[in-house]
């Protein structure tokens, strides 16, 4: 009996290796393949990369993206080859850009407004010409990209204060929630719950679970990261791509669920009072403006938005406040010397000049957001180097904001941001007409968040828990790991006398 169990297992191994070999193959095949056939190898620019070799560089370069995630590749070949480099992704000539001029130069013009990715990776998530963030059929993008820029300025930023501090307080008032028997809170889903309860509130404004609703945007966020560059057979392998294909579905499902609710919330009122994102592209969709694919996909990228990029910078900055205790009694200090004991008000932001230096070294330092993908619409030439039309490009503004320019390039230090930083030094959010339409927003919420949070409580790591020890991925966005969620959650301590110094 027991050798026939050994016997099967031994069976099952080798049916499992051979399927990994013949796997492996076919993938080196078609890549090979695909590469040899590519328009653009033989144009190859003078730009410093790794070489041809008969097709291996490509597969090399190709392989090290897949394998150790986009951010992470890009600083390995910048590190190498210098701050213009080319490589190739998926048989495509790539450029991976840290140079302040070239970035600059990108950011800037109207020629680089597409972005590239794998056209069935983008089909899974929804975002192959659709919604806002990976959509390069450039007339749509620029017709939504009016709903997403008057729903994240203008009066919608003006109340985003008051909205971060009741979300804040909110989530703060049931701390328990997120605490574990040892005492420590499960901060990245705290942070999580209170930026998309946020969202909520101002662009759809239907009742929902946050925590529920989590869930989902964490399964297609690590689909997202997983598709973005795949190659074609990765798709047709249907045992490996079903757990994707239906993790992007949940939340499409979820979402297409939510927009039903609004248009019936709606046809339900007597008087619109006041619209929002979602009211306004649901009359888009009533004038034919826009489809009904277009409007879900818009209001899902929307709400995943702030999560994915906001909560993740948050706990940099509570980890990296402290490592540097100083920079946190200083903050405390200001928050006291200018709004006192009220809550924090938009006209206050202004004078908050500590907390903005903090903000944005803590985004020089140690960024959530390391690069920006883009592809050239026409030919042009960058720092002398010719660009074909269709070239990829990567930003690599994580490593560009390592430069000398900066007084402690690998240090975090204020004093980075002691006189103001020329804009082509520092781009935390791009900038041109296709930078964060959220940069505004972002940079509102995440002082109205930190000031809340930093006003009732100090936060404790565990020990020996910092930016530089925790395991960390860099693929589509650097991140911490939370295989062992344990490890990144922090006590929160009441502040024995409120920051105003009363008992
Ligand atoms: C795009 C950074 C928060 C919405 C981007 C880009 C960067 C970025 C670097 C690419 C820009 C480019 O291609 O030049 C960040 C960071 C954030 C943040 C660091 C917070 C710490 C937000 C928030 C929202 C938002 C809160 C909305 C609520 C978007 C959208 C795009 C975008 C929709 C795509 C824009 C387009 O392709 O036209 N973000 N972002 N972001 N961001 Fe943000």
């Amino acid at each position: 009996m027991m050798e026939q169990v050994v016997k099967d297992t031994v069976n099952v191994a080798t049916a499992v290796q051979g399927t990994l070999l013949v796997l492996t193959g076919t993938l080196l095949l078609i890549l090979l393949h695909r590469i040899l056939t590519a328009k653009n190898w033989r144009n190859q620019s003078a730009v410093p990369g790794p070489g041809w070799w008969l097709g291996l560089g490509p597969v090399m370069s190709y392989s090290r993206f897949l394998w150790m995630g986009i951010g992470s590749a890009c600083n390995y070949y910048n590190e190498k080859y210098g701050s213009i480099a080319r490589v190739w992704i998926n048989g495509e000539e790539t450029f991976i850009l840290s140079k302040s001029s070239a970035v600059y130069h990108v950011l800037k013009s109207s020629n680089y407004t597409g972005r590239f990715a794998s056209k069935k990776g983008l089909q899974c998530i929804g975002m192959f010409e659709q919604g806002i963030i990976f959509n390069s059929n450039i007339a749509l993008w620029n017709k939504v990209r009016t709903y997403f820029t008057k729903a994240l300025t203008g009066p919608g930023l003006q109340k985003s204060v008051d909205v971060c501090v009741s979300a804040t307080n909110k989530q703060l008032d049931v701390l328990q929630e997120f605490t574990d028997h040892s005492g420590h809170v499960d901060v990245l889903n705290l942070l999580r719950c209170i930026v998309v309860d946020v969202s909520n509130r101002l662009f759809l404004r239907i009742p929902l679970n946050e925590k529920d609703l989590l869930i989902k945007i964490h399964r297609y966020f690590s689909t997202w990261q997983t598709v973005l560059i795949q190659p074609d057979i990765f798709f047709r392998l249907n045992f490996v791509y079903k757990k994707y294909h239906l993790a992007a579905k949940e939340l499409q499902d979820e979402m297409g669920k939510l927009v039903e609710e609004k248009r019936q919330a709606i046809n339900n009122m007597e008087k619109l009072e006041e619209t929002d994102f979602a009211t306004e592209l649901i009359f888009a969709q009533n004038h034919d403006e826009l489809s009904a694919d277009d409007v879900r996909q818009c209001v899902l990228e929307m709400v995943i938005a702030a999560p994915d990029t906001l909560s993740i910078s948050l706990f940099f900055m509570l980890l990296l406040l402290k490592q540097n205790s100083v920079v946190e009694e200083q903050i405390v200090r200001e928050i006291q010397s200018q709004i006192g004991e009220r809550d924090v008000e938009s006209a206050d932001l202004q004078n908050l000049n500590v907390l903005e230096r903090f903000i944005k070294e803590s985004m020089r330092f140690h960024p959530v957001v390391d690069f920006i993908m883009r592809q050239a619409l026409e030919d042009d030439s960058i720092d002398g180097y010719r660009v074909a039309k269709g070239t990829n490009l990567i930003l690599n503004i994580g490593r560009m904001h390592k430069s000398e320019f900066f007084k402690k390039p690998n240090e975090f230090n204020l004093e980075n941001f002691e006189n103001t930083v020329p804009s082509r030094y520092f781009q935390p959010f791009g900038c041109g007409p296709r930078a964060c339409v959220g940069k505004h927003i972002a940079m509102v919420m995440t002082k109205a968040i930190l000031v809340t949070l930093l006003s009732r409580f100090t936060v404790h790591p565990r020990h020996g828990c910092s930016v530089s020890t925790i395991k960390q991925t860099n693929n589509l966005s650097m991140r911490p790991v939370e295989e062992d969620p344990d490890c990144l959650a922090m006590r929160f301590i009441p502040r024995a006398h409120n920051i105003h110094g009363e008992p």
